[in-house]
């Protein structure tokens, strides 16, 4: 489906139980440079039991590409926008690694509207120096080359270094995905990532359930960040997933979509 929210032609899912379900729906935000598809498997299994709405962010999938930088505050009201224009009342939401920085922002915004928070293969922190400089050489190759530019420079490091010869439709399901994200939509994102703040003071604050995910072997944000922000953030639980990298959600879908179940049903059956 699509909607118009903040001047923007924003392309999602909503699908399950219905507007009046008693259940907290579940939100997904994907990572940078993908689309929703990162949560196939998640939203066709919590959906049988779940209202599931998973956007295209701005820039990304079948969503508009205007023009950067993307801020994660910017992305977090376009969420706003669409569950006020879906009626969707507080939610569970779940961010990975982009989608993660965003729904930081979005809590910070919107603390009301958040009934529990998914955090997989992020991190708090902000950009180094270092960092922010690689996100704008990033954004002007892939202005220069095309989306191939993210592809060479991020997507071996995607997913766990075995998975590429073990899980050929995955690999080539996230290799895809990255190919056709637009160029406008993986600059501006770029842009917008390298202008973030540090949420690392939101951790101590956060008092809804939350559940860590993180690959074992992720290459692009350490597991690391996830065994540190379990131990300051109250309420949470952690797992580290052997044999998965950066995309636990496509290469470890069924152990991924057994922990969420639990999880849904520990803290809001
Ligand atoms: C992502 O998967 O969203 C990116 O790896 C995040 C980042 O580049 O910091």
């Amino acid at each position: 489906m699509e909607i118009q929210v903040n001047n923007l032609r924003l392309f999602f899912l909503d699908e399950g139980a219905g507007e009046k379900a008693a259940r907290a729906p579940l939100l997904f935000v994907h990572g940078f440079p993908l689309n929703h598809e990162t949560w196939s498997s998640q939203i066709q299994t919590l959906s049988a039991t779940h209202r599931v709405i998973a956007p295209d962010l701005r820039g990304h999938g079948k969503s508009e590409a205007p023009p950067g930088p993307y801020t994660m505050e910017q992305m977090a009201d376009d969420l706003k926008a669409l569950m006020d224009a879906r009626r969707c009342g507080p939610v569970m939401m779940i961010g990975h690694s982009m989608g993660g920085y965003i729904t930081f922002a979005f809590l910070r915004r919107y603390p009301k509207l958040v009934a529990g928070f998914g955090l997989v293969c992020t991190r708090p922190g902000a950009d180094t120096p270092e960092g922010k400089t690689n996100r704008e050489n990033l954004a002007q190759r892939v202005e220069k080359d095309g989306s191939i530019a993210v592809v060479d420079a991020m997507f071996p490091k995607m997913l766990a270094p075995t998975a590429y010869a073990e899980q050929l439709e995955v690999s080539e399901n996230v290799r895809r995905m990255m190919l056709a994200t637009p160029v406008a939509g993986i600059a501006g994102a770029s842009r917008g990532m390298a202008l973030r703040s540090d949420s690392s003071d939101l951790l101590p604050t956060i008092k809804v359930p939350t559940l860590i995910i993180t690959g074992a072997n992720d290459q692009l944000i350490s597991p690391k960040e996830s065994e540190s922000m379990a131990k300051q953030i109250p309420n949470s639980s952690l797992h580290i997933i052997s044999s998965a990298g950066h995309l636990p959600s496509m290469e470890k879908a069924g152990k991924v979509n057994r922990i969420l179940r639990e999880f849904l049903t520990k803290n809001f059956a």
